[in-house]
């Protein structure tokens, strides 16, 4: 366990450079593959905390899984079906991981068995009645700590649940998932219509899975019982990760980068939007269709930045982007504003809290305004010490901070890290020029 993590602070950063998978698609491929029937081979799989969250509380399920291993990130699921699935003998634990939480009890909600399960610290204080009313609403038996809102969850499940059309209060690709992995197993028709549309891998996944999936704008549908015929999938780059190192490239004085084989799924691309709004240079080459995700390699050089204002329209697509869009906002020309960030205060941590004093902490000058967050620019990051309040992306995002700032930044539990991109320290010293 790392105390600290000191972050220098260099004079640009060049090259090409790789990120590991994306965690949001490697949860996903690992839980169809256990539904489907027969063994689902997974390219590139997120060999980081979250996502070994997931296989852990499968492999509990009776699932085969072989890997990660080594220094290979591919996994192979051997699928049973449903019938695989097995009531757990013990208690699931997520650890961090609120995808694995929220989609594994979708999952068990529909299954007569019992299962209880629970997480770390700060996932047992992250809402969970968000899914439990839904889930109890097509028959299944959730009952969590403080009257049914936070883990651990115990979960009585029930193979006969009724189809549900749901209207979520929140854009949320956890709660939609949930409700669908259910509905996989359940009588007729499910649907859930969002406030605006969360990311959609679920619904590309299925029906890379042979699943018929009915969408509409802000809406999606499946029928139960379905089917999954085992598929391989190779599991793009993530880029909320590639974002730290687009950020980076942005503010940093010459430098210049390109990222491999990024994820450019549209309900994902709100942080290059934004920075391109901003002023920055990126442009997207190699563009291309992987297992019903679209992928590119993605260029970026620094470029002077100017502050913006952003609506809660954009906000499910640059969720978990908001921290390191405040740090290019701080290296920006001017105020930057993001409304409708509500969200943002159920994550690994309260990420409105965490920017405006951690920001503070290095010199910036972030305030909480009606609906919003304003980030005031600065000419320069002072840098100094600071804390990853246990997120990581709050970690990497002061890290990004660090390498363009003044002095050397101290960011203290920098361990989380490891729940989504164990080998970051490596790849920016990679790239970084001192
Ligand atoms: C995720 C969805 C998002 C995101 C999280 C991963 C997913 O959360 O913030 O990091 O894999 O479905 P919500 O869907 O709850 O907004």
């Amino acid at each position: 366990m790392k105390s600290a993590l000191n972050i220098k602070p260099v004079k640009s950063i060049k090259g090409t450079l790789t990120i590991p998978g994306d965690k949001s698609i490697s949860h996903r491929a690992a839980i169809f593959g256990a539904l489907a029937h027969g063994s689902t081979c997974i390219s590139n799989f997120l060999n980081a905390g979250d996502c070994l969250s997931t296989l852990d509380c499968l492999r509990q399920l009776d699932v085969e899984i072989e890997g990660p291993a080594g220094d290979s990130n591919d996994i192979v699921v051997h699928g049973a079906g449903f019938h695989g699935i097995k009531e757990p003998a013990d208690v699931l634990y997520a650890g961090n991981s609120g995808t694995t939480i929220r989609l594994m009890t979708g999952l068990l909600a529909s299954f007569p068995l019992y299962a209880v399960i629970t997480g770390d610290h700060s996932l047992r204080e992250r809402p969970m009645d968000r899914i439990i009313k839904p889930l109890t609403k097509m028959g299944a038996c959730i009952s969590g700590r403080m009257e049914n809102t936070y883990p651990p969850l115990s979960i009585k499940g029930n193979g006969r649940l009724s189809g549900l059309c749901y209207k979520s209060p929140v854009a949320s690709a956890q709660v939609k998932s949930a409700i669908l992995l259910a509905g996989l197993q359940a009588n007729g028709e499910t649907s859930v219509e969002e406030p605006l549309l969360s990311r959609d891998h679920t619904e590309r996944m299925l029906e890379h899975f042979g699943v018929e999936v009915t969408r509409s704008n802000r809406g999606v549908a499946v029928k139960g019982p379905a089917v999954l015929s085992r598929r391989n999938f190779t599991v793009p780059g993530d880029i909320s990760s590639a974002a730290f190192f687009m950020v980076a490239a942005s503010i940093i004085p010459g430098s210049d980068v390109c990222i491999r084989g990024v994820g450019v799924n549209p309900t994902r691309t709100g942080v290059i939007e934004v920075l391109q709004k901003m002023g920055a240079g990126i442009i997207l080459q190699n563009e291309r269709e992987e297992c019903g995700e679209p992928v590119a390699d993605i260029r970026v050089h620094c470029a002077s930045l100017k502050g913006v204002s952003l609506g809660s329209d954009i906000v499910p697509r640059i969720i978990d982007e908001i921290p390191v869009l405040a740090v290019a906002a701080a290296m920006a020309r001017g105020k930057t504003e993001i409304y409708g960030i509500e969200e943002l205060k159920y994550k690994e941590t309260n990420r409105v809290e965490a920017i405006i004093m951690q920001m503070h902490n290095i010199g910036v000058n972030v305030e909480e305004i009606e609906g919003g967050i304003r980030i005031n620019s600065t000419e320069s990051i002072a840098g100094g010490k600071c804390c990853s309040c246990g997120d990581h992306r709050m970690a990497m995002a002061m890290a990004v901070a660090g390498m363009a700032a003044r002095h050397e930044t101290v960011i203290e539990e920098p361990d989380c890290i490891g729940i989504s991109f164990p080998g970051f320290y490596d790849v920016l010293k990679s790239i970084a020029v001192e």
